[in-house]
């Protein structure tokens, strides 16, 4: 079991990262807007009592020098935990100031995370259902029945969220002739999954290809929920097919049951940097932020969106503005 200490200590995480993304929402500038995030997310991670070890983040160590999966992170007084990072989930949307960006991290005891590759990954989510009754295998139609018939509800009235990619095309074309109702996500599909977890997102079903650690993050979410997640890697070229026996996956097209992706108990958090119909985005009042969390906590049953009113700290305003002058200077 994680203490639930941990629990405000990653919702600063994600808050902070969410408010460094924030200067940069509208500026056209998805890298700019990523890297500050990255740069608060590590600097306040560090600072935790923890022997953390990343095992989601930027990318291997000769692409991402800050976050990058197996990096150890935290004052290294404390437990070991398994950390999975998305400083920003969704950069498109910050830099078009969009709805629906977040910053994200979830982290789990050592060695319950699952060290996610970077690749696609074929994803099916729903609220809770009996085992066995939606399969990333079942052909689409038995599933979409399978729900409707679980839920009680016309397979007409069911909602599924999938992200707006040619390649789902044959999928939304067939959402169509069923009468289901298709909701297209341009970007963000862990919050695309996020939605299964409360009727209140009418989102009955979420599916397609998106990418494999985000996946991992949603899985996070999902399990304090008890929703149904499934996820297949896709590897379809030849280094990612070397990454992937490095990690030591050796069957390439496992079917992943949300149990072999999160094991035992994790913290999840996600804060929102512009509004979406889960979160607000940072706001900022005079010398004050204001964030909103999603958080979760498996094992205390936690599950709750946490509001908080911050202090910018001179020091963490001055670091952000320099951030952002020097990165909007390289454009
Ligand atoms: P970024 O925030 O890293 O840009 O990712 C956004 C995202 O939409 C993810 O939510 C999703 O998993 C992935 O990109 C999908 O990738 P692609 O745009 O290649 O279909």
């Amino acid at each position: 079991t994680i203490d639930k200490k941990y629990i405000d200590f990653f919702i600063n995480v994600s808050s902070k990262a969410a408010l460094a993304s924030s200067y940069f929402v509208g500026k056209k500038n998805k890298n700019a807007a990523d890297q500050a995030a990255v740069d608060s997310m590590r600097a306040e991670l560090n600072k935790i009592n923890m022997n953390g070890k990343v095992v989601i983040g930027e990318g291997i160590l000769d692409e991402a020098p800050m976050l990058y999966t197996g990096e150890l992170l935290g004052n290294k007084n404390g437990p070991e935990f398994d950390i999975a990072v998305d400083p920003v989930e969704g950069t498109n949307f910050v830099a078009n100031n969009l709805p629906g960006a977040i910053s994200v991290i979830a982290m789990a005891e050592k060695g319950n995370l699952f060290n996610a590759p970077e690749t696609y990954m074929d994803k099916i989510a729903t609220g809770k259902v009996d085992k066995g009754l939606i399969d990333l295998d079942f052909p689409l139609k038995k599933n979409i029945s399978n729900l409707a018939d679980f839920m009680n509800k016309d397979i007409s009235s069911i909602t599924a969220c999938i992200m707006d990619r040619a390649r789902h095309k044959s999928i939304i074309d067939e959402l169509k002739s069923l009468n289901v109702k298709v909701k297209l996500i341009t970007d963000g599909d862990v919050l695309g999954a996020v939605y299964v977890s409360n009727p209140k997102y009418n989102v009955d079903i979420f599916l397609g290809i998106g990418g494999g650690p985000e996946g991992v993050l949603a899985a996070s979410a999902l399990d304090a929920y008890n929703c149904h997640f499934q996820g297949r890697f896709i590897f379809d070229n030849d280094k990612d097919i070397n990454e992937a026996r490095k990690m030591g996956i050796i069957d390439l097209n496992k079917k992943y049951e949300l149990n072999e992706i999160v094991k035992g108990d994790s913290i999840f958090c996600a804060t929102g940097i512009t509004s979406s119909d889960v979160l607000s985005g940072i706001e900022i009042k005079d010398k004050n932020y204001i964030s909103e969390t999603l958080v979760t906590h498996k094992d205390s049953d936690f599950k709750k969106i946490i509001k908080r009113v911050n202090i910018i700290k001179g020091w963490f305003l001055s670091q952000v503005k320099s951030g952002m002058k020097k990165k909007l200077t390289k454009i």
